[in-house]
């Protein structure tokens, strides 16, 4: 099995589309069902995939892990949150595909994006309760840090 990452193509629609939802699948996993389909709308998480790759609002940049035949596996969102540090603002693998190493792919290549840009820190946050995500970060040498309201931080040395 060959598994390619790539940048996001941002001139498709339906790519943009396919991002969106699964930002939305990612917060209903996370925040359960009703809490996370209800946060935020469908026009608002599509916009929400524009400004990533709009260079005028913000720097940052959308992978995809992919198959040879195009097939989309799961995806990464990075950006610049401040100016040395860089955000894993959200990650998702669709759950066939989980444990295949498809995340660490991502991670990897977003933490190369970050190095790129000659950031210090990378962070991540999620729930208290995502043992998946705090093991996968954890892989990487990142620093749990417990947080408020149930989340915590995913923190590292670039
Ligand atoms: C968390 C998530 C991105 C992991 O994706 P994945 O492609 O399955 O992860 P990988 O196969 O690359 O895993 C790499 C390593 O991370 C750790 N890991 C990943 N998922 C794990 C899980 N569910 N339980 C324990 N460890 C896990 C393991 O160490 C794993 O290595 P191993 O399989 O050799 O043991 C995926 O489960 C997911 O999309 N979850 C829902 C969305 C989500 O919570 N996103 C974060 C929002 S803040």
């Amino acid at each position: 099995m060959t598994l390619e990452i790539r940048a996001i193509l941002g001139e498709d629609e339906e790519e943009i589309l396919w991002v969106a939802v699964r930002m939305r699948l990612t917060l209903m996993e996370v925040l359960g069902n009703e809490v996370g389909e209800a946060l935020y709308s469908m026009d608002w998480l599509d916009r929400r995939v524009r400004y990533h790759l709009d260079p005028l609002k913000c720097l940052g940049q959308i992978f995809l892990c992919v198959l040879p035949d195009g097939r989309r596996l799961g995806y990464t969102i990075v950006r610049r949150e401040e100016p040395t540090l860089g955000l894993f603002s959200t990650t998702y693998v669709d759950p066939e595909w989980r444990r295949r190493g498809v995340a660490r792919l991502l991670v990897s290549q977003g933490e190369l994006w970050m190095r790129g840009l000659g950031l210090a820190q990378s962070v991540t946050y999620t729930s208290e309760t995502n043992r998946g995500l705090h093991a996968l970060y954890q892989t990487f040498g990142y620093e749990l840090i417990p947080g408020e309201s149930g989340f915590v931080k995913l923190i590292k040395a670039l």
